[in-house]
């Protein structure tokens, strides 16, 4: 008797001082469904901050299949009207941490320096936009949580038909400088990662394409692009994720304003 009371109330502790809370801002693309399955494999509850309600849908759906227990929410958010974005699906829920992926910048379409308007619309998109959501969030956030921040590789390397991503990759890890400040009264560690290429179906396609071009298989072509890679691979959603999950945890209780690589050591390669 005395043994099943202290394995109850032990249960109940623990469903109760355990059960940490993540949202992730924009969770259908690859990247984000990879960090929302490990997050709940690993015992954190999340909310999913998502455009489309069926997609939604579908990946709450997926993940309550695989994790019955945890607790999964739903925010809307569409950083293409900021005007519109609205925070109170979050009213009651305490965050242990963000995730925020903001939208890919899209490829330039100008030769040459970027016009002013298409500046103001990728910055708009893929940087204020996610920015002030993350300001807006600070209330709903407990004392010494973690913001992860989707940069890309691009913050550290050169690459020449990345025009809009080799600024708004850097703004970023420019903003964690800010924010991490921003965010000290609750030591809230804010930490940026940058992935290289991840073998998503958007890079296989762009491999493919290549392939074509030159009359080659897209085995070839993979061969062909990875022989920079130090590891000899492109790293796949998961590896992204994994990362991600370390900044989260307490396992990176004393990392604050970084931005990790996971790239294989490409980037040092050249
Ligand atoms: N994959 C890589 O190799 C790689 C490498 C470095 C950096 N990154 C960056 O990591 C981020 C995610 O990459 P990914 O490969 O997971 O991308 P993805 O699979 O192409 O997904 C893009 C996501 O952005 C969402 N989105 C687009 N516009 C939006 C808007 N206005 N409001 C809200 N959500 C919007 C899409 O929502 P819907 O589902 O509704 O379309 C989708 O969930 C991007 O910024 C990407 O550039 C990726």
């Amino acid at each position: 008797m005395r043994i099943f009371f202290v394995v109850f109330v032990s249960w109940v502790w623990t469903s109760v001082v355990s059960a940490k809370t993540i949202l992730i801002l924009v969770a259908t693309g690859e990247l984000g469904v990879a960090i929302s399955h490990l997050l709940c494999e690993k015992d954190y509850d999340i909310v999913v901050a998502v455009r489309d309600k069926d997609k939604a849908d579908k990946l709450i759906g997926n993940l309550k299949s695989r994790y019955p227990n945890k607790a999964i929410s739903y925010m809307h958010m569409d950083y293409s009207k900021p005007a519109a974005i609205d925070l109170s699906a979050l009213n009651g829920i305490a965050l242990d941490g963000v995730v925020v992926i903001p939208p890919r910048p899209a490829f330039s379409t100008t030769v040459g320096i970027p016009t002013k308007e298409e500046w103001d619309a990728v910055f708009a998109l893929t940087y204020s936009s996610p920015l002030e959501v993350v300001r807006r969030l600070e209330p709903y956030m407990n004392k010494e949580g973690s913001v992860v921040i989707m940069s890309g590789i691009t913050s550290e390397q050169y690459i020449p038909t990345y025009q809009n991503s080799n600024v708004i990759r850097l703004a970023w890890t420019g903003a964690i400088k800010n924010l991490m400040h921003q965010f000290s009264q609750k030591s809230i560690r804010v930490n940026a990662i940058s992935p290289g290429t991840i073998l998503t179906e958007f890079n296989k396609s762009k491999i493919q394409k290549r392939a074509e071009s030159k009359g080659i298989c897209f085995e070839e072509e993979l061969k062909r692009s990875i022989s920079n890679v130090p590891l000899k691979q492109y790293g796949q959603p998961m590896d992204v994720a994994k990362v991600a999950y370390f900044l989260l945890s307490d396992l990176a209780s004393h990392v604050n304003g970084v931005n990790l690589p996971i790239d294989g050591g490409e980037s040092l390669s050249y």
